[in-house]
């Protein structure tokens, strides 16, 4: 592990610009075709439910969670060919496609080709940077390729050749533009799966192969501006510029913690869960992160709806049926749980704040419209929380909207603040 650290820091060691920060922006995925807030709920269900389903699994990690949700665009290669990637605190590889393709998402632009840029080089199997990533477990000369496969837990992977290329980062951000030499990156000619629709990803992991590592980045932060506004970028800060600027509220600040069969996630310890005046009766090791890396609450950007271990769960979604004094319409289900608005109402009722209580006294404070939403299409109000049978949990994005988060690993902590995103 160390010594594979230390060359992925030897690569890139000459790349890092002399501040070592990095300005960034994220546009929300379904962003670009002006879906209603219906649809953009349908769809963010959906993808929540896969996400619970997929069985997400402590012991497979070369599953990695994928993103769906953020997008980033960037550059890639001498002459640089834009491309728009999934931005992923899930996973660590970064990829985009590539000729010759052999399976490839449909992309407006032109796809990367390796032959014609003046800055790309093989990396060859028996490099250690290759190792995380090789699809097969023997290299059959040590000058052979680093082929590598990437499966996500939903089902998408992404399969091609391991290269270290030139990628221009903030190319959406006027006067941001950094290029960063000798980044390592999967040059994907076999991409698929039906919940990535993407052009590439961009791993914000905790991995060796992350683009954090690779750049020499202990922090990052990010600011998710309003789900259903799609017009409003989401500021990304990776370096030096990764801070939380000053909010209306005081700083709260949990540990990171390190999940041993899956190191690259952020994973933090949610210990009770209150809602408005009522500590919630749920046994307070029902989130715990156990040493066999089952449990835990993983703070993911790239699922939508937070997902609860089934007990929790049944807890929370009894509560706010007492708040609103009904059932919801399917009590069986794990999916997102909506109950019937009455005749003519259109806005959500006065619903109390929902407070995440993490590790070390951090509260996360969910006001209603980080917790619920209005469905027009069966007028219902919908809590946007799913169950599993699983015993881990997620902090989706849909909870994290308009709360600043800065994950600093060098002092191996989430911190977080409520702010206007829209107005960083
Ligand atoms: C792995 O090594 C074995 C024996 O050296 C060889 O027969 C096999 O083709 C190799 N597999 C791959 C996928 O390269
Ligand atoms: C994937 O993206 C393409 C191009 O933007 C679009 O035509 C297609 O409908 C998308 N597929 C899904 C499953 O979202
Ligand atoms: C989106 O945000 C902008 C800027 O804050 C605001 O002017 C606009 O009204 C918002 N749109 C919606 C649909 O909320
Ligand atoms: C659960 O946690 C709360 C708050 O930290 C504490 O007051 C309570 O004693 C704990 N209960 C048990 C059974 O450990
Ligand atoms: C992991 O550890 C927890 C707590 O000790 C235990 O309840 C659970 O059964 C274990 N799971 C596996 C798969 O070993
Ligand atoms: C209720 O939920 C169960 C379990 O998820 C599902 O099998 C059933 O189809 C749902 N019923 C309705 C009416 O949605």
């Amino acid at each position: 592990m160390q010594a594979l650290m230390s060359c992925l820091v030897l690569l890139t060691s000459l790349a890092v610009s002399a501040s070592s920060g990095y300005r960034l922006a994220l546009t929300h995925v379904d962003s670009k075709i002006g879906l209603t807030k219906t649809e953009l709920m349908r769809r963010a269900a959906h993808r929540s439910r896969l996400r619970a389903l997929s069985g997400y699994d402590a012991n497979s990690p070369r599953l990695h969670s994928v993103q769906v949700e953020y997008l980033m665009e960037l550059a890639i290669g001498t002459p640089p060919v834009p491309f728009v990637a999934l931005a992923d605190t899930g996973s660590d590889l970064t990829w985009t496609q590539c000729q010759p393709c052999k399976l490839c998402f449909p992309q407006d632009t032109p796809v990367y080709d390796p032959s014609a840029s003046s800055t790309f080089s093989p990396v060859p199997c028996s490099s250690a940077t290759c190792l995380p990533v090789l699809r097969s477990r023997n290299c059959s000369t040590p000058s052979s390729l680093c082929r590598y496969g990437y499966s996500y837990s939903d089902g998408a992977y992404s399969a091609g050749i391991l290269g270290t290329e030139t990628l221009t980062l903030g190319s959406s951000v006027p006067g941001q533009a950094v290029s960063v030499s000798d980044v390592a990156f999967g040059c994907g000619t076999d991409n698929g799966g039906d919940s990535l629709n993407s052009t590439g990803t961009v791993g914000l992991g905790r991995g060796t192969l992350s683009l954090l590592a690779q750049l020499g980045v202990g922090k990052f932060s990010y600011c998710l501006t309003d789900f259903f506004n799609s017009t409003l970028d989401s500021p990304f800060l990776l370096g030096t510029l990764a801070e939380l600027a000053p909010g209306p509220g005081a700083v709260q600040s949990t540990p990171l913690l390190q999940s041993p069969l899956n190191p690259s996630r952020y994973v933090v310890s949610l210990q009770g869960i209150t809602l408005g005046d009522v500590r919630l009766p749920i046994p307070n090791k029902t989130f715990d992160l156990h040493a066999n890396s089952t449990g835990g609450m993983v703070v993911d950007s790239g699922t939508t709806f937070s997902i609860l271990p089934e007990s929790g769960f049944r807890v929370v979604v009894d509560h706010v049926a007492q708040v609103l004094g009904q059932p919801p319409v399917n009590a069986s289900s794990l999916d997102s749980p909506c109950f019937p608005a009455p005749a003519g109402e259109r806005q959500l009722p006065f619903m109390p704040d929902l407070v995440l209580h993490f590790a070390g006294g951090a509260d996360m404070r969910l006001h209603r419209d980080n917790y619920m939403s209005y469905n027009q299409e069966d007028s219902s109000f919908c809590l946007n929380i799913v169950g599993t049978t699983s015993t881990w949990s997620m902090l989706g994005n849909f909870q994290q909207q308009n709360i600043q988060m800065l994950f600093d690993m060098t002092v191996g902590q989430l911190s977080f603040l409520p702010t206007d995103c829209s107005k960083l």
